[in-house]
């Protein structure tokens, strides 16, 4: 069952665990994805693979940090993709949750998982790609209203100042509405994907695919 406690053990649920309010997230879910274990907030950000199919095919080298995994839901396709994963979050309920997950489909030999922050522990990385998928915590995610960079958990500027020191290849998921001018200081030339769900574009995966500070 995908809620807590149930490590998946007895097999793909129809029934959503957390309501009707997160009806929307689960129905996204494929039968193996159901599978997993989610606290409430880990199934409401989850990466569903009809997202995350689309930004495999664009990690570059074999080595790849998560750089904030919740409950696995880029990690674990990221491993099966035969990637060998870093994956940090500084939650350690989640990250559990994120273990076992990887535990149930059996990738857990290919992913490090570290419990912190990731602005403490990516300096101490070297990875071919990083994927920043952070937390929306600022700003309301509703149209009218640009999302910033400060808005995000880690605080965006400083997490992708130090992306760009390390990997040549930096992916970042960023909502609809995000203000997308804060890229322009960066030296590095980006390109954006929308996430369409419906025909409205729920999100952007934004790639930095050949970032030359790698090591300044
Ligand atoms: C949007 S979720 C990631 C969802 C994930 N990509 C998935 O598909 O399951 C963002 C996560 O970032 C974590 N987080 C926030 N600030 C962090 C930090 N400074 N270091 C590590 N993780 C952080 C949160 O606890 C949350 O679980």
């Amino acid at each position: 069952m995908g809620i807590e406690g149930d490590g998946g053990q007895s097999g793909e649920q129809d029934q959503n665990p957390f309501g009707l309010s997160h009806q929307e997230y689960w129905d996204l879910l494929s039968p193996e994805e159901r599978m997993m274990q989610f606290d409430e907030y880990g199934l409401y950000a989850l990466t569903p693979r009809c997202f995350s199919e689309p930004i495999l095919e664009h990690i570059q080298g074999n080595v790849v940090v998560d750089a904030c995994c919740s409950v696995g839901g880029m990690t674990i396709p990221m491993a099966q993709s035969g990637k060998h994963v870093i994956a940090i979050e500084l939650d350690p309920h989640r990250l559990e949750l994120a273990k076992k997950n990887a535990e149930i489909f059996g990738v857990q030999d290919r992913i490090t998982f570290i419990s912190g922050d990731v602005l403490e522990e990516i300096p101490k990385l070297s990875a071919d790609t990083i994927f920043f998928d952070g937390q929306w915590v600022g700003q309301s995610t509703e149209e009218g209203q640009l999302f910033t960079l400060s808005d995000f958990s880690p605080n965006g500027k400083d997490f992708l100042t130090q992306c760009f020191k390390i990997a040549k290849c930096v992916i970042f998921r960023v909502p609809a509405n995000f203000d997308f001018s804060e890229l322009e200081q960066f030296p590095y030339q980006y390109r954006k994907e929308p996430t369409v769900v419906d025909g409205e574009t729920v999100a952007y995966t934004v790639y930095w695919e050949n970032v030359s500070g790698v090591g300044v």
